[in-house]
């Protein structure tokens, strides 16, 4: 039987497991990346792992979300993860270089690797031919220690590709037109991988686009094969000996199939408020616009805003509508402003910003109020662009660029507009923005522990006797934004878990932390659902700097779960959910002989102050046992 490209690869790095849908595996990670906003707390854990060097081919770090530094932490924290960095091997990537996707597809990528990254936009790289996945921090931290990551083997959904895009209709219009049919939960448990004719219609950026975006249908990643294009991009880069042919077996077979016409295609928009809420460009119609912001790891490419700076040559932009642009890497600045491109962007009236994230994260650039913003970016989540009334609309570069001019959502292709031409030139390779290792280890170099670095929060073994006070009895859905938030307030104290706590459950109960820090040891009691939403490690990190030593639930949120074992706290799940209602806030809570029952199928827990018994069940692996027993995965690791 043939195999698909996405197992071909996962094959070659298997280290544990059997390669099928739904088992426990354990593949090599040859990469990987962090940026800064999740990446303080990776160096803080790698610290903690106290290895040495890094055991993979390449690691790099990136500085691309916070980079306003409107006071002094977020240089802080730049500081420190380039100590880090040094100490441990890793690159460091100043602020400024560009997006962390963007710069390790031009720099590093290479067909057939493994790449692992704390951003979930990491399968970018797939556009590349890698099995490129994005995972939370402590994951990242560890597959730089030990070279290894451990996932559940996902299905693979193969789209076929046929035909070729007409003008006017882009890489980005292929993947909305995906969400729009699978939706932003298509993708959970699977990898999509793309064939077909089509492909080779599609430059590598463009490509990078499209497996981009396979983060919001939830996909574990998405790839595409590597072939001529990919060849040529890496020779563009300077790197052509990086490349190698990759496809699937012509008779691979995959678990679901969704064939893509190419030339059917038109513009496309997601509309407020998801990446999936998708209709044509010329169904919306002419609605007014405000604002344009073009940029972010999805369409931030040379080829992008080369086209953009195409359609706003010799053009102005209309006078009620704001155009911002971030390029996506300082590399693709410096050979726009070499070949007269960036004048013709500037000269339009167009407002052209550092080369990061910026806006798509919210830092800087929110819309008036009401406005209708479109953006070239991957997600419109409400109040993601920082002004909570305004509607955020997803288009191409092609499309934003042309409604720019005409003030109006405008479909390019029914306009009748023509398609300017993009000149050729090649790159001008520069790596001044890049800090190298070289000559630094754990010995020579210190970590650099400005004000804003706090100690990592670390449990200790699981002691016999496990005592608490309920410090919160929490209602269904808990979502990890519920446990800790993380607004522009509170951003830029990512590595900084004593302050950060101050505001743990602050939206549901101001009282929370000072309820907690005066009883010393807690235990929270919450009901279905406990800790959905982002997959945000802090939220089991600052509860257990508070002193949580367990959760008691009706059930939980699976990230969150595997982030409180993490973490050293118990997650327990109530054998009789009636029990939930028995609870006041204060009362004391004892686990007995807590070593033996973390190890058998009931765990039980006295409540001292009302003489009852409550039954609970751990569902723990193996793995979570000894986790538990340790004090959380880092203890786990280091003791191993
Ligand atoms: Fe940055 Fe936005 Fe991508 S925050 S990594 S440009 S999704």
């Amino acid at each position: 039987m043939g195999k698909t490209l996405a197992y071909k690869i996962l094959e070659n790095h298997l280290v544990e497991g059997t390669l099928a849908p739904g088992e426990a595996i354990t593949i090599k990670i040859d990469q990987t990346l962090t940026q800064d906003s999740t990446g303080t707390m990776v160096y803080l854990q790698l610290e903690a792992m106290e290895v040495d060097k890094v055991k993979t081919e390449l690691s790099v770090a990136y500085i691309d979300h916070n980079t306003l530094q409107t006071g002094f932490e977020n240089a802080d924290d730049h500081e420190f993860i380039k100590s880090v960095a040094r100490r441990h091997g890793v690159l460091f990537s100043k602020p400024g270089n560009g997006i962390c996707h963007q710069l390790q597809l031009e720099n590093y990528g290479k067909p057939g690797k493994t790449l692992l990254g704390s951003d979930s936009h990491t399968p970018t790289g797939g556009g590349l031919g890698m099995i490129a996945i994005g995972a939370g921090g402590l994951d990242v931290a560890v597959a730089m220690a030990k070279g290894t990551y451990s996932l559940t083997a996902p299905k693979v959904v193969k789209v076929e590709l046929k035909g070729a895009l007409k003008p006017w209709v882009s890489a980005k219009d292929v993947i909305l037109y995906v969400l729009q049919q699978l939706t932003v939960k298509g993708g959970v448990g699977k990898i999509i991988e793309y064939t077909g004719e089509g492909v080779k219609s599609l430059s590598v950026t463009d490509r990078a686009t499209i497996t981009n975006m396979g983060a919001e249908l939830g996909a574990t990643t998405s790839v595409f094969p590597s072939d001529e294009n990919t060849r040529l991009y890496l020779k563009e880069e300077g790197r052509e000996e990086d490349y190698t042919p990759l496809a699937a077996d012509p008779d691979a077979v995959y678990d679901e199939e969704l064939i893509v016409d190419l030339d059917q295609l038109t513009p496309l928009a997601a509309m407020p408020h998801s990446p999936d809420n998708v209709d044509s460009v010329s169904n919306i119609g002419e609605i007014k616009v405000d604002q344009v912001a073009i940029g972010s790891c999805t369409n931030s490419s040379y080829m992008d805003l080369m086209k953009v700076a195409a359609i706003l040559k010799g053009k102005k932009v209309h006078p009620d509508v704001s155009l911002v642009i971030s390029p996506g890497s300082s590399k693709i600045m410096s050979k726009m402003a070499q070949n007269g491109a960036l004048a013709d962007i500037i000269n339009a009236g167009a407002r052209v910003i550092e080369n990061a994230c910026g806006p798509c994260i919210g830092m800087g650039q929110s819309p008036k109020s009401g406005a209708v913003s479109l953006r070239t970016f991957n997600r419109n989540f409400k109040g993601r662009s920082g002004t909570l009334d305004a509607q955020v609309f997803l288009v191409s570069p092609e499309t934003a660029a042309l409604s720019a001019i005409k003030g109006v959502l405008t479909d390019g292709m029914t306009s009748g507009e023509e398609l300017p031409k993009i000149p050729e030139t090649d790159f001008v390779p520069n790596d001044n923005f890049v800090v190298y290792p070289e000559g630094c280890n754990k010995d020579n170099t210190e970590v650099a522990m400005g004000p804003n670095i706090k100690p990592f929060p670390r449990n200790t073994a699981l002691p016999e006797k496990v005592e608490a006070k309920v410090v919160l009895h929490a209602g269904d859905n808990i979502t990890t934004d519920d446990i800790m938030p993380s607004d522009s307030r509170l951003l830029p104290y990512r590595s900084n878990i004593p302050h950060l706590s101050n505001y743990c459950f602050e939206k549901i109960d101001a009282g929370f932390s000072a309820r907690c820090k005066e009883a010393g040891k807690c235990a929270i009691v919450g009901g279905e659902n406990y800790g959905q939403g982002s997959s945000r490690e802090h939220a089991a990190l600052a509860p257990l700097y508070l002193g949580v030593k367990f959760v008691l639930a009706k059930s939980f949120a699976r990230i969150h779960r595997s982030n409180l074992i993490n973490s050293g706290i118990l997650p327990l799940v109530f054998e009789n959910p009636a029990d939930y209602d028995t609870f006041e806030l204060g009362d004391e809570l004892v686990i007995e002989n807590a070593p033996q029952q973390v190890t058998q199928d009931t765990i039980e827990v006295k409540n001292l102050t009302k003489d009852l018994v409550y039954k609970t069940k751990p569902n723990f692996s193996d793995l979570e046992q000894t986790m538990i027993l340790k004090g959380g995965k880092i203890n786990a690791i280091k003791d191993n």
